[in-house]
């Protein structure tokens, strides 16, 4: 088993080990490398025997330290724990693997160094073992590294992910918004001044047949201008300008008479009197949640009832929209073509905010949480005043 071709992992031409050796003996140094180098392995070795000298060799690059047990002034144990402070200041880097070989110490103190995190222990009077231990102690260590390193890749990738899912979310408002705009400013313009003018034909006509293609030319203007107004309100909810509850309300009214589903909307906190001051983005995302959380209700539930609860307390925002329906499991969560609760997450995220899912025989319940002190910037602002609903839609 100490065989030097039946242990190693280590290509042949492999770059020489990187040994720095705390030993007060040089015969003893001597020995080691000896073992080493009869067993194959190519060493480049330095031997030190104080702390100042440890402290200072360990500002180079080594592939491993050995140390004896006792060394002037110092030990072996508190090589090894000087090692693990140094490591413990770098995170990302694993501590450099340790091997003790010394003279007796008693299986106390080698259960010790082991516990501490050295690699190996080894008596100096038994070298047999020492290679194998060392390019194990060495692999052990490149493998640790290669898992940090595949680690800290997958947490930037997921954190790209996640950053580019917030912006994607943060985009489609801002592009669902633009084209609200575009409705309202040109076909909102046209369909208003038409009605105007067709109104005013209306009123002048002196024949009733004019008069009635009037009417009936009036009446299809006022079913094109519902439906922008109705397009309008999916791209961009205008009701929001009166307010979080308000919109709410209309929201959950809506839902209630489309599904036959009974929904009602509690609000508790300062929103009893609508007295909370939303910035605009956290408006947004509450809105958008809950209609996302009320499709799912109607879409899978199979709910004979909905609660939706909006309230403020210790500065955080919290809607809860609970069901009685058939409750959803992991697997609904994992499925591949459903975005809806994963965009709820990433929504929440670009506020600050978290959402909290949780289900049973008793239902599902989904709440999103929003800090309001210190809450992330809002995404675009998708209410700039000069938008507000003063327009043509409103004069008739
Ligand atoms: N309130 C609910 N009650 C029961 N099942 C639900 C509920 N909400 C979501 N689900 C389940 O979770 C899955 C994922 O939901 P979601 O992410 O919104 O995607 P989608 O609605 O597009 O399927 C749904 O397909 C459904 O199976
Ligand atoms: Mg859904």
């Amino acid at each position: 088993m100490n065989g030097p071709a039946a242990s190693t992992s280590r290509p042949a031409a492999a770059a020489p080990v990187r040994l720095l050796h705390l030993e007060d003996s040089e015969p003893d140094h001597a020995l080691v490398l000896a073992q080493l180098r009869r067993s194959g392995l190519q060493v480049a070795a330095r031997r030190i025997e104080t702390r100042a000298e440890f402290e200072a060799a360990l500002e180079q690059r080594w592939d491993l330290v050995l140390s004896d047990y006792h060394l002037p002034g110092f030990t072996g144990l508190q090589a090894l724990q000087l090692l693990r402070a140094r490591a413990a200041a770098q995170p990302s880097a694993p501590p450099l693997p340790f091997v003790l070989v010394s003279g007796q110490i008693g299986e106390d103190t080698a259960v010790e160094a082991m516990r501490n995190g050295a690699a190996d222990y080894l008596l100096k009077n038994n070298l047999a073992r020492l290679a194998p231990a060392v390019e194990h102690a060495i692999d052990a260590a490149r493998t640790q590294r290669a898992r940090l390193a595949a680690d800290r890749e997958l947490q930037v990738s997921r954190r790209r992910l996640s950053e580019l899912a917030q912006h994607l979310q943060t985009s489609v408002e801002a592009e669902r918004h633009a084209i609200a705009r575009e409705i309202h400013d040109d076909v909102g313009g046209s369909l208003t001044a038409l009605k105007f003018d067709l109104d005013w034909i209306r009123r002048h006509a002196e024949s009733p047949a004019v008069h009635q293609r009037a009417l009936a030319a009036l009446e299809t203007v006022t079913n094109a201008i519902e439906a922008s107004q109705r397009i309008m309100q999916n791209l961009r909810p205008a009701i929001l300008e009166q307010g979080l509850v308000a919109a709410l309300q209309w929201m959950t009214l809506r839902f209630e008479k489309r599904t036959g589903i009974a929904c009602e909307l509690r609000t508790g906190g300062g929103f009893q009197r609508e007295a909370v001051g939303l910035p605009p983005g956290v408006a947004l995302v509450a809105y958008r949640t809950a209609q996302e959380a009320l499709t799912n209700v109607g879409k899978h539930a199979q709910a004979g009832r909905v609660v939706v609860d909006l309230t403020l307390s210790g500065g955080v925002l919290s809607l809860e929209i609970s069901d009685d329906g058939r409750g959803l499991s992991q697997a609904d969560l994992a499925k591949a073509r459903s975005f809806g609760i994963r965009g709820l997450h990433e929504r929440a995220t670009t506020v600050g905010g978290w959402i909290d899912l949780s289900s049973g025989a008793a239902g599902t319940t989904l709440i999103l949480s929003v800090p309001l002190q210190g809450a992330a910037p809002p995404p675009p602002d998708p209410s700039d005043p000069d938008e507000a609903e003063n327009s043509a839609w409103s004069v008739l």
